[in-house]
């Protein structure tokens, strides 16, 4: 971990676990649907807030995971729907807030339209520069390592590289993420205190924030406070404290 990077106190990659929908509309006595549609009018807000601040490069957003086809047929489906609508509402306004869309996951699970459309997002927007936003849908940080593992042995097959030469960062570059930063703060609403097979390989050295808050009633506000509690943290990658402290000085 380069020096200049153990002082930096804004994160420059936040991602998110965005629970709670479900419970939030519990709570109301409403069906889940409209937890879920709720949740998407506090990703609108939070997009916008982290496309507001220079010092937030990218933002992930955990939409769905490779175990959420494990719950009803009816509520995937409307996940599904929800993701699409979602997809043609926003990508014009993505585009003129000159957001870059990306996507991580195994889309090919996903039908001919919605693929159709999220490759239509990714390349309308690839040269934004504002914030890179990450949805990762039908993700999971086990399908990513097994995908890069993949990868890499068909390349070692094909002879363009030894088994010697794979080390962290050739596997780091076949993972979803790739070149991008690892996040420095993870955040997960509704209480939960788990990672959920999100990005397990980047979560290393991540900090880590947990709220009760459920997602659709996160706020901006509620962000600025995790991002407050980050910045109050000394980040060590292994380091002493007082090693920390030294190169601040220095
Ligand atoms: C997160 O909210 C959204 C998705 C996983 C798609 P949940 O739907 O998990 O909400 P809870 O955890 O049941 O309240
Ligand atoms: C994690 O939430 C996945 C997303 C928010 C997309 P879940 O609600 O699926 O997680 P578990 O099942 O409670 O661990
Ligand atoms: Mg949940």
């Amino acid at each position: 971990m380069p020096v200049e990077r153990l002082h930096l106190a804004t994160p420059r990659h936040i991602a998110i676990i965005m629970d709670g929908n479900g419970r939030w509309a519990q709570q109301r006595l409403l069906p889940r649907a409209v937890g879920h549609n709720a949740g998407v009018k506090a990703v609108r807000k939070i997009v916008e807030f982290c496309a507001a601040d220079p010092h937030i490069e990218v933002l992930s957003l955990f939409a769905f995971s490779s175990e959420n086809w494990r719950r009803p047929e009816a509520e995937v489906t409307l996940l599904m729907r929800l993701f699409l609508t979602t997809l043609q509402n926003e990508i014009e306004k993505l585009h003129k807030n000159n957001i870059r869309l990306r996507f991580i996951g195994d889309c090919s699970a996903f039908d001919e339209t919605l693929q159709k459309k999220m490759r239509e997002g990714e390349t309308k927007t690839k040269n934004n520069t504002a914030l890179t936003l990450i949805i990762a849908v039908n993700y999971g940080g086990r399908w990513d390592l097994t995908q890069a593992c993949q990868q890499i042995s068909r390349r070692v097959a094909a002879g363009e590289l030894t088994s010697h030469a794979i080390n962290e960062n050739v596997l780091n570059q076949h993972l979803s993420l790739a070149t991008l930063p690892e996040p420095d703060l993870f955040i997960r609403t509704g209480g939960e205190q788990r990672v959920s097979n999100f990005m397990l390989w980047q979560l290393a050295y991540t900090e880590l924030y947990f709220t009760p808050i459920l997602w659709p009633d996160f706020t901006e506000i509620a962000l600025q406070e995790a991002i407050t509690s980050f910045q109050g943290r000394q980040r060590r990658f292994g380091h002493t404290g007082d090693q920390i402290a030294a190169f601040a000085n220095s």
